[in-house]
């Protein structure tokens, strides 16, 4: 079933507690009483067909609307992909830390040398993960919407080519590394390697936060990847179709 503009904000909640981090990057917070899917979208400023559609895709793994999803302003979807950014580099990310300093701080000579590699591989990933979005943020999105304008405009000029045959969609796309698969070894590592006196509740806490976070990764990494990309190779082949040298 999917979440349709008549139902309760808080049926979305009742449903599917996953969904409130992803309700929350749009600006929603709790206490929206009886209040349906559109009037808080309302309230908000937000669009609620495109908030129903992302919604719905990390809900139901199988839904994917992607010709509409294709459909709505690169300003929308990037907004969205940078709401999505914030979260993890603000609060995410921060949280795990804190975690994982508190999970780590009981000194366990046992436990040393898996303590000594989580922080390791969590750094490391904490930082492969700042270099990718920031690639993201200072190069791809201006990028794409630079092509957009042209687009719009019908502007299939010789700077705008000449920018394309420098940097296109598809180079964007090559480099784009799957970072939600990086948080495997970290995962292992828990789950696996830990000995007994370590905090068992601390343990799962981490561990919950890292899946939690890979399935969010992987939902942002498909946006990007079915959705941005397709939307603005079109706009990419257009200019070139259009383009008299
Ligand atoms: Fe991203
Ligand atoms: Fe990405």
């Amino acid at each position: 079933m999917l979440f349709q503009p008549n139902m309760k904000m808080a049926d979305v909640i009742h449903t599917n507690y996953h969904l409130l981090q992803i309700i929350s990057r749009f600006g929603i917070n709790l206490g929206f009483g009886d209040k349906n899917i559109k009037q808080v979208c309302q309230d908000h400023g937000i669009d609620v067909d495109f908030f129903l559609e992302i919604v719905n895709s990390y809900h139901h793994i199988n839904y994917f609307p992607r010709k509409h999803l294709q459909g709505f302003s690169l300003e929308l979807i990037v907004d969205y992909l940078r709401k999505s950014h914030e979260y993890y580099l603000k609060l995410k990310i921060p949280e795990i830390a804190q975690l994982l300093i508190d999970l780590t701080r009981i000194p366990d000579p046992a436990a040393g040398t898996s303590f000594q590699l989580i922080n390791r591989f969590f750094n490391e990933y904490r930082t492969e993960l700042e270099v990718h979005i920031q690639r993201e943020e200072d190069k791809v999105y201006p990028y794409v919407f630079m092509v957009e304008k042209a687009y719009l405009d019908k502007a299939a000029h010789k700077d705008i080519i000449d920018r394309i045959r420098q940097y296109s969609i598809d180079d964007y796309e090559k480099e784009h590394d799957n970072v939600e698969d990086k948080l495997l070894d970290l995962k292992n590592i828990l789950i696996k390697y830990l000995p007994v006196p370590v905090d068992p509740r601390l343990s799962q806490s981490v561990l919950f936060e890292l899946f939690r976070l890979e399935a969010d990764l992987r939902d942002h990494a498909r946006i990007e990847e079915k959705i941005l990309v397709p939307k603005v190779r079109f706009m990419e082949k257009w200019l070139f179709e259009n383009y008299s040298a």
